[in-house]
């Protein structure tokens, strides 16, 4: 176990950090999480929703549920935690932000190395040919079904259940986590795997690794930090800290 001034140190002196974050670090820009008592899974049914063959069964379904999780997404706005993050990567030599959000807030709120573990919804990606196209700034298509130049539909460009996570997004994550000294966990409830895997995996290689999250979650207990807080706030005061020391 190690203490919050104990982490500012490490934090001071370290070479590589490592960040994952879920859905509980957006909790505070407004944007429902998965798990909560009033997270998407308790109102949706995944299998209806977030699988290839909800979306053979019945696309113009799937696509009104992520036009849905994309409006109110555009409508949100980076929060300090995401903000805090963004500086934290200027203040250490070696930093990389995995996440499993697909609403890029991180990149809107100026953090610059972001692994997407899990894609992103603003992608519309061709079943056909692969092709992608960002939606991010641009309105959605006036059709319930888009469609690829090539005739192929388009499909959300994150991962679903019972899909693999991109290769090469995971590739990079194993090797911040092979080469850190810090890990951090923040946001989320370290329940789906691959990414779940990432905090111990750090641990095993000798990172010091810390949790920020309100609720305990399973990998609670075998952190040297877990602190039971927001991450806007745990964050903000973490690099308040971090500045204070570099500038001592
Ligand atoms: P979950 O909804 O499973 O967990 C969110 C976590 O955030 C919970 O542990 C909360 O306690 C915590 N939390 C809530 N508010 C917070 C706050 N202000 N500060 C810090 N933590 C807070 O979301 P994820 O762990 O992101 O995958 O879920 C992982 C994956 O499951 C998602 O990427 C998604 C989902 O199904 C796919 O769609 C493939």
């Amino acid at each position: 176990m190690i203490t919050l001034d104990q982490l500012i140190s490490l934090l001071a002196k370290a070479r590589y950090v490592a960040v994952l974050t879920g859905s509980g670090i957006s909790a505070e820009s407004g944007i429902p999480t998965f798990r909560g008592a009033d997270g998407l899974w308790k109102q949706y049914r995944a299998e209806d929703l977030a699988t290839p063959e909800a979306f053979r069964r019945d696309p113009t379904l799937v696509w009104e549920w992520y036009r849905f999780r994309r409006d109110i997404i555009r409508k949100a706005e980076p929060n300090p935690g995401h903000d805090a993050l963004a500086e934290m990567e200027r203040l250490v030599p070696n930093f990389v932000l995995i996440t499993q959000n697909v609403d890029g807030l991180h990149q809107r709120s100026g953090s610059k190395t972001v692994i997407e573990l899990h894609g992103n919804i603003f992608i519309d990606r061709c079943v056909e040919c692969g092709r992608e196209v960002d939606r991010s700034g641009q309105p959605e298509p006036e059709t319930a079904l888009p469609r690829c130049e090539c005739g192929g539909l388009f499909r959300p460009g994150v991962v679903w259940f019972g899909e693999a996570l991109p290769a090469e997004a995971l590739n990079r994550a194993w090797d911040a986590v092979d080469q850190c000294d810090i890990f951090f966990s923040i946001g989320t409830s370290a329940l789906v795997y691959p990414a779940a895997g990432l905090p111990d995996m750090a641990r095993q290689r000798g990172a010091k690794v810390v949790e920020i999250n309100p609720e305990k979650t399973p990998i609670s207990s075998r952190m040297d930090l877990s602190i039971r807080e927001s991450a806007a706030h745990t964050l903000q005061e973490i690099v308040a800290k971090l500045k204070a020391v570099k500038a001592s």
